[in-house]
């Protein structure tokens, strides 16, 4: 297979640089090694993040000439809310400025002090807005999801013995909610099933206990289910997401991934107790309930996105291009998460660089040494992004220490992935030649955006 035919054609480009190896060098150095530091100037190929990296449609553009830029009511917000009732099934929505908006209103909201929040797996904004009003994330993952080479076709799914677990540990009472994420991120983009979904909801309503999903990347998630689930071969993507969404007490969502936009999020519900507090906060920390902190444009751009990004054709073409990635990458031996993820491919950093110590942050090491060499832009995923423990502050190595090769929607072409792999494939050959990382900077929260390192010297 080369990679998959493009459903679209391009209407406009925008100009990139290649800076030379003596610009590579310098510029990792400035940076810290931390590819969160970098210009964006200095970057050929942007893979750091698929979020609000999207490139929008022709429809979309148009849409942003119809913002309508009222304080209150703009209409672009009525389309939004009948946008999300369309695809997602949920009646009630509360705009946000992104995603984490709308986790700090949903979480502020139903965490209390000392009460745990099982997930399946966790995300790092996610687990600071469970932390900040006195809260736990657990993880109730399956331990598939922990092993990259393990094929199981649904690694997001929820392991039941463990969810019992935190109940029979903690109690009952200490039990917030159970958060549930779409094709989850830090286990490499791996989609929890419907069948999973529903068992959760059967398990869920037998202890009276709220489902909120993390619902960011559930149309891929969608797609997932569509191509592997049996029974789910020919359902439209949207009854799929309507039949997911239906199992859940609400969700929050940003819409900087599967809506095609470059800002945005909100929170979805059927729960008037749920909308009614957070449409209430949202004034506090947003703006008012019908902007959030988006302008009218944003929001209409988001409304149709919202729409496009839960087409079959163009998901298709969209896991089928990160595949493709994954499959050079495989046939050259290198160590990936296996099977690839819906929105990026995650290297092994562990394998890769076996000689690096964890204390030495092989990820953080890996995506430095990747920009160096081709001026790709990719993330770690690993020690760094997990910090360090709640209570004891020592540093937490999780099992999966990854590199995050993240494709954005409709922005490269699969020549840009051809590039990509033959850099790692490069890197991958003279692995034994790089050296780990030490840190040198360290900032309270999410230090993975800030923090700084220094070559460990030989
Ligand atoms: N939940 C998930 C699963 C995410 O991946 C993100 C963001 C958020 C919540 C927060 O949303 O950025 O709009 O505030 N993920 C980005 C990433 C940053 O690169 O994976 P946000």
């Amino acid at each position: 297979m080369k990679g998959p035919v493009e459903p679209f054609k391009i209407k406009m480009i925008e100009h990139v640089g290649m800076p030379d190896e003596n610009r590579r060098k310098e510029a990792i150095r400035e940076a810290g090694f931390n590819t969160f530091l970098l210009k964006s100037e200095d970057v050929f190929i942007d893979l750091l993040t698929d979020s609000g990296t999207s490139a929008m449609s022709d429809n979309q553009w148009a849409g942003l000439m119809l913002g309508d830029e009222a304080y209150a009511g703009a209409r672009n917000f009525y389309n939004l809310e009948k946008s999300v009732q369309d695809v997602l099934g949920y009646k009630y929505m509360v705009p946000t400025h992104q995603g984490r908006g709308a986790e700090h209103l949903m979480y502020s909201h139903l965490v209390k002090p000392g009460q745990i929040v099982p997930r399946n797996m966790y995300f790092t904004t996610s687990k600071l807005h469970v932390e900040l009003p006195g809260g736990k994330m657990v993880d109730s993952i399956i331990d598939e999801a922990h092993d990259p080479e393990n094929e199981h076709p649904f690694k997001g799914n929820f392991d039941f013995k463990k969810l019992q677990a935190f109940i029979d540990e903690y109690g009952l009472d200490k039990i917030s909610f159970v958060n549930v994420e779409m094709d989850v991120n830090m286990a490499g983009g791996q989609p929890i099933s419907m069948e999973n979904l529903r068992k959760l909801r059967e398990f869920c309503n037998d202890y009276k206990l709220k489902i909120i999903y993390d619902a960011t990347r559930s149309s891929e998630n969608a797609y997932f289910i569509r191509e592997r689930e049996k029974g789910y071969e020919n359902t439209p993507i949207i009854d799929i997401l309507r039949e997911m969404m239906s199992y859940s007490d609400g969700c929050i969502y940003s819409s900087k991934k599967d809506c095609l936009v470059n800002i945005g999020g909100f929170l979805a519900t059927n729960d008037e107790e749920i909308f009614e507090a957070t449409r209430n906060m949202v004034v506090v920390y947003e703006g008012l309930h019908t902007y959030g902190g988006m302008a009218g444009r944003d929001m209409e751009a988001l409304a149709r996105g919202l729409r496009e990004g839960a087409e079959y054709n163009y998901l298709k073409y969209r896991i089928n291009q990160v595949r493709y990635l994954g499959k050079l990458l495989m046939e050259a031996g290198v160590p990936i998460v296996k099977p690839t993820g819906g929105h990026a491919v995650f290297l092994n950093a562990l394998k890769f660089l076996p000689h690096v110590r964890r204390e030495q942050w092989p990820a953080q090491t890996l995506a430095a040494a990747i920009y160096e060499d081709s001026a790709v832009r990719s993330m770690e995923r690993g020690a760094i992004s997990k910090g360090r423990d709640k209570e004891t502050g020592e540093n937490i190595f999780p099992k999966l220490e990854l590199v995050r090769l993240t494709i954005p929607r409709r922005v490269y072409t699969n020549t840009h992935m051809e590039y990509t792999a033959e850099s790692v494939i490069r890197l991958y050959e003279k692995r034994d030649t790089i050296r780990g990382l030490k840190m040198v900077y360290e900032p309270k929260y999410l230090r993975f955006f800030q923090a700084r390192f220094e070559k460990i010297s030989l």
